[in-house]
């Protein structure tokens, strides 16, 4: 039996019950690949995965191979197959994790050609936080041009795509962002970046100036509260961490959305990065082994932008 490594967890609780394992190497069913991951990425979703958070929104089976986000090439095809051949760049969400392994077997309904014009690898940031930052845009937020947005959270993995689609879709960008991101975040399109951890938002930008409110970070009650009042009368709320309450007297709707898979939509970012339109910027790199780390360094807060995670780099 061929064997590879991959990072599981047997168990939920914190960092240390990720395990980097060898498992058999799987082979892939009707309607399946096998794809050689040149790349997973890190979403903070996963280390609530990991930690039982998740248990009965997303129940896993354990022992559970985490990685949701693939990048890679396809080394062998399942029968009924005939969507993608063998050696073809892949990149997709796939659903049930597993691409935090060598190899990973994927349903092709998920898959979508690599973008050509950037490294495989750091192809596998764009699935979660792409497919997130689309649908937060344009399916929730609906953001047309002219309109003003206030992106909160444009620092992370998920902001940066939504502060370049919202530029994409014509909008005027207010971000927030701490120093470490000012600058990406500026080269992502944020026409004004207020620094978080230096102003109260509230005193930067007065009550009722934004028509739409992209919330991408966890907020206490009263932060929420406070964001909210920022929308103008008639405005929009969409939030993909703590759902933020409607202001049903001013017409202000409030949305919470969970992101859903997508192909139609992931090919569509697949384009706009071929286009040059999307960037994909990746923060940092690591290899397979340093997972449990990473997961330490996201819940200290102490990671930005997108972080990809490399199996066959020992
Ligand atoms: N609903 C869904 O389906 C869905 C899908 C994807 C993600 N999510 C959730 O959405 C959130 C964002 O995901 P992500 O991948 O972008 O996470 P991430 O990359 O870990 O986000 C980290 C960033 O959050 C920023 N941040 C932290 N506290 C902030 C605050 N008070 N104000 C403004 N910015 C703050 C930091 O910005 P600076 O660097 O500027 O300090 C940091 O760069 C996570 O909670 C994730 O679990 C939900």
């Amino acid at each position: 039996m061929t064997m590879m490594k991959s990072a599981r967890i047997h168990a939920y609780g914190d960092a240390s019950v990720i395990r980097y394992e060898n498992v058999p190497r799987p082979r892939p069913a009707h309607g399946e690949v096998l794809v050689r991951v040149a790349a997973t990425s890190f979403n903070p979703s996963e280390a609530a995965l990991r930690a039982g958070l998740l248990r009965t929104f997303l129940p896993v089976d354990l022992p559970h191979t985490l990685g949701w986000d693939v990048a890679g090439t396809v080394t062998e095809v399942g029968p009924g197959v005939e969507r993608f051949t063998v050696g073809d760049r892949v990149i997709g969400r796939l659903d049930g994790g597993g691409a935090a392994a060598e190899y990973v077997r994927a349903p092709v309904a998920v898959l979508v050609g690599a973008p050509e014009s950037i490294p495989l690898a750091n192809a596998a940031a764009l699935p979660v936080a792409g497919l997130t930052a689309w649908q937060a845009v344009f399916e929730h937020g609906r953001v047309a041009a002219g309109q003003r947005v206030l992106i909160n959270g444009a620092g992370g993995g998920v902001g940066g795509f939504v502060t370049q689609l919202a530029k994409y879709a014509g909008a005027q960008v207010i971000a927030t962002a701490g120093a470490r991101s000012a600058e990406a975040v500026r080269r992502q399109g944020a026409d004004h970046v207020v620094d978080y951890t230096a102003v109260p938002l509230g005193a930067a930008l007065g009550d009722g100036q934004v028509d739409t409110l992209l919330n991408l970070v966890p907020l206490s009650p009263p932060d929420a509260a406070a964001l909210a009042r920022l929308v103008r009368p008639g405005g929009r709320i969409v939030s993909i961490a703590t759902p933020i309450e409607p202001r049903p007297d001013a017409g202000v709707t409030a949305l919470h959305m969970v992101t859903r898979n997508d192909v139609a939509q992931l090919t569509a970012l697949v384009e706009l990065v071929d286009a040059g339109t999307v960037t994909v910027d990746i923060s940092q790199s690591h290899p397979l082994t340093a997972l449990p780390d990473v997961h330490r360094l996201s819940e200290a807060g102490r990671t930005r932008g997108k972080i990809i995670i490399l199996p066959h780099q020992h």
